[in-house]
């Protein structure tokens, strides 16, 4: 029987060493609750097919090896350790998600061959919400999708299955706690998510993922009262609105009483929101907040509110100035069951972008962040673009709102402000491909993000490799080498497409291939401003002020462009051509220069993943390689555009003589 989809990092293969018999004990937990019994059935397959064992429960005493599951209320929150011996794995936690993380790290271990002696780690995990945000809409269609159609919508119905048991299980197995089923953009049948029409599946699809220990969340139309009540407004001040929320909320929760709560887009690229009504972003967040209370719900409010009907005459109005300038002055005034969730730049996840002055510069008021693995403007999950890199360096980021504890994976983490919901949210690259994320080596960053979410400090080589060795039996050389592909790809992405931290030069609307005055006059706000003489955007104290917007210590560095760095000079300030950067080379000749070497690195990574054919399976590596040959296409299309571009804008010639058009 041929399998219908992969089982990404879960494919156990059978290790070299062989054990007949193991048992499985669980002290102290219920083993009747339905996250043990997960727990119990994932370690039962994955040993089975590992050691090919014949797994039983129960006393093992007889049994030359056990794995025990034990309960004991010192440990962290979620948190596990493990420690074995020549006669047991012993997996310890004080609470089941801990036990079933716990669980699928001792399995990760041993699938990373790692012998089931020596197996010990101490984890707990760096944020309480580490949450998955799917853009699939109703009638089966992705926003932003990839991997083709949604595996939870199939024309206006709600689909679970086995493969939604199994998304559930890979989610679990790297850490995640909460996921989103809809897109942001609420509209049509999802309007109906809250009522008669979709509860029934919507409890089944929550039941799934509770076995997991997963909330399932949902995203909400704000003009609700309007579109489903037949109210005329939806002002979070007015008491017939409130009204309204107060008894939906009461019937959501009757009906789906294991969910987590709601993410809301609003007044945002044309969702409904408070503003029409003249009130604040706070308004509209805390007046849900405050009908979900009482249910012990959340809600999610997220900050990606801008002006999207701009005019590209206009100089002043700034885009990456929006989040802060909406959300910076109601600091304090959130309710204590919202959070808000900033996106990691202040733009749009773009290849490169400077991490939105928003996260830390809020201090009193729940935060979480939001990055995107479907990758939208990072090569459509076509080109080989690893973010866990970009990841690391947002969380790394030192923002100065206070003395310690002030990076953002200090802020998002709750540890700065001791906010007990904070996280992490990605915007998810899976669908119902075969391989679940359209190219195999995507899943990566699937992985990664959880793995990440779950523990900020590893690091992106060490979340690389575990990646590697459980989806592929690759010999060490060649882990190696793909590896090293993966470590550079997210590089090589910014060195052929938009230099210095400039972004946006994209094909409007599908967001894949170049077009450097693609979005140059459009209602966006998303300009580069080039001309003869020079390119970028003044955000600095003489421009728009954008710059000022960070705490004093960063403001300085990116308002100077002498000591703003390189990779986001242009994002800050508008220079010449001929302007020498802090690496010695000018404008012009950098832009030259990476976008010769990012076609050609993409042509070294392309080659190396042939060397790799015949030791991994054909399906695998024919999946990769066409979509290299579509990266190469691309990588050269993006260079010679963007070289002929600035050459023919400037006239200046490229010192090494290479060939532009
Ligand atoms: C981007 C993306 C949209 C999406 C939006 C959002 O603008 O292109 O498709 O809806 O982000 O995050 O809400």
């Amino acid at each position: 029987e041929s399998a219908k989809w992969s089982q990404l990092w879960l494919d156990y293969k059978k290790c070299k060493d062989s054990v007949e018999k193991i048992a499985i004990e669980v002290l102290g937990f219920d083993r009747a609750h339905r996250v043990i019994d997960s727990g119990v059935k994932e370690l039962k397959l994955a040993l089975g097919r590992i050691f090919g064992a014949e797994v039983s429960e129960g006393n093992g005493a007889a049994d030359p090896f056990a794995v025990k599951i034990v309960k004991d209320s010192a440990v962290a929150k979620e948190g596990y350790e493990l420690v074995s011996s020549a006669s047991e794995i012993r997996i310890t936690a004080s609470d089941e998600n801990g036990a079933l993380y716990g669980i699928f790290a001792a399995i990760r271990k041993l699938s990373c061959g790692v012998a089931k002696e020596e197996i010990s780690e101490k984890a707990a995990p760096s944020n309480p919400l580490r949450m998955m945000n799917h853009w699939d809409n109703m009638d089966g269609s992705i926003e932003r999708g990839y991997s083709g159609n949604s595996f939870f919508f199939v024309d206006n119905e709600i689909v679970v299955d086995e493969r939604t048991v199994d998304y559930a299980r890979f989610m679990a197995s790297i850490g995640i706690n909460g996921i989103v089923i809809n897109n942001v953009n609420v509209k049509d049948a999802a309007s109906y998510l809250i009522t008669d029409r979709y509860f029934a599946k919507v409890k089944e699809l929550s039941e799934v993922f509770a076995d997991y220990g997963i909330r399932l969340y949902l995203s909400l139309n704000f003009a609700s009262p309007i579109e489903l009540g037949g109210l005329e407004l939806c002002d979070p001040l007015d008491e017939s609105v409130i009204n309204w929320w107060k008894d939906k909320v009461k019937e959501v929760y009757d009906k789906l009483p294991l969910l987590g709560g709601f993410l809301v887009k609003a007044d945002s690229e044309g969702r409904p929101g408070p503003f029409t009504y003249g009130r604040t972003q706070a308004d509209g967040a805390n007046m849900l907040g405050d009908v979900i209370k009482p249910y012990g719900g959340i809600i999610i409010w997220r900050c990606f509110v801008y002006n999207c009907t701009q005019d590209w005459r206009d100089y002043k109005t700034d885009r990456a100035r929006a989040g802060y300038d909406y959300f910076k002055n109601l600091d304090g005034q959130y309710h204590d069951n919202v959070i808000l969730q900033i996106k990691n730049g202040p733009m749009d996840f773009q290849i490169r972008e400077p991490i939105s002055p928003l996260l830390g510069g809020l201090t009193k008021t729940n935060q979480m962040l939001e990055v995107q693995i479907a990758q939208e403007y990072t090569g459509h999950q076509i080109d080989l673009c690893y973010l866990v890199p970009m990841f690391k360096e947002v969380l790394d980021f030192k923002t100065y709102c206070q003395k310690d504890n002030d990076t953002i994976a200090d802020v998002v983490s709750g540890r700065a402000f001791g906010n007990s919901l904070a996280g992490m949210a990605a915007v998810i690259n899976t669908g119902n491909d075969f391989n679940w994320t359209g190219n195999y080596l995507a899943a990566a960053n699937l992985y990664g993000f959880g793995r990440l979410s779950y523990n900020t400090e590893l690091s992106s080589e060490e979340i690389a490799r575990e990646w590697i060795k459980m989806t592929f039996s690759l010999e060490i050389v060649d882990e190696d080498m793909l590896t090293d592909m993966l470590l550079r790809s997210r590089e090589i992405y910014e060195k052929y497409t938009s230099p210095l931290g400039i972004g946006w030069m994209v094909t409007p609307n599908g967001h894949y291939g170049p077009s450097v005055d693609g979005y140059e006059y459009s209602r966006w706000g998303t300009y580069h401003r080039a001309d003869h003489l020079g390119i970028g955007v003044d955000r600095t104290d003489k421009g728009t002020g954008y710059a000022q917007q960070y705490y004093k210590e960063n403001a300085e560095v990116y308002n100077d462009p002498k000591k703003c760095p390189d990779n986001l000079v242009l994002f800050f300030h508008h220079l010449p051509y001929t302007w020498k950067l802090q690496s010695g080379k000018t404008v012009i000749q950098h832009i030259y220069d990476t976008h010769f070497e990012g076609y050609a690195e993409a042509k070294e990574i392309a080659a190396n993943w042939e060397k790799l054919e015949g030791k991994i399976p054909s399906d695998m590596y024919n999946n990769v390689h066409h979509r290299f040959e579509m990266q190469l296409a691309n990588a050269r299309e993006w260079c010679d555009q963007v070289n002929s571009y600035f050459y023919r804008k400037s006239g200046i010639e490229d010192e090494l003589h290479r060939e532009i058009y």
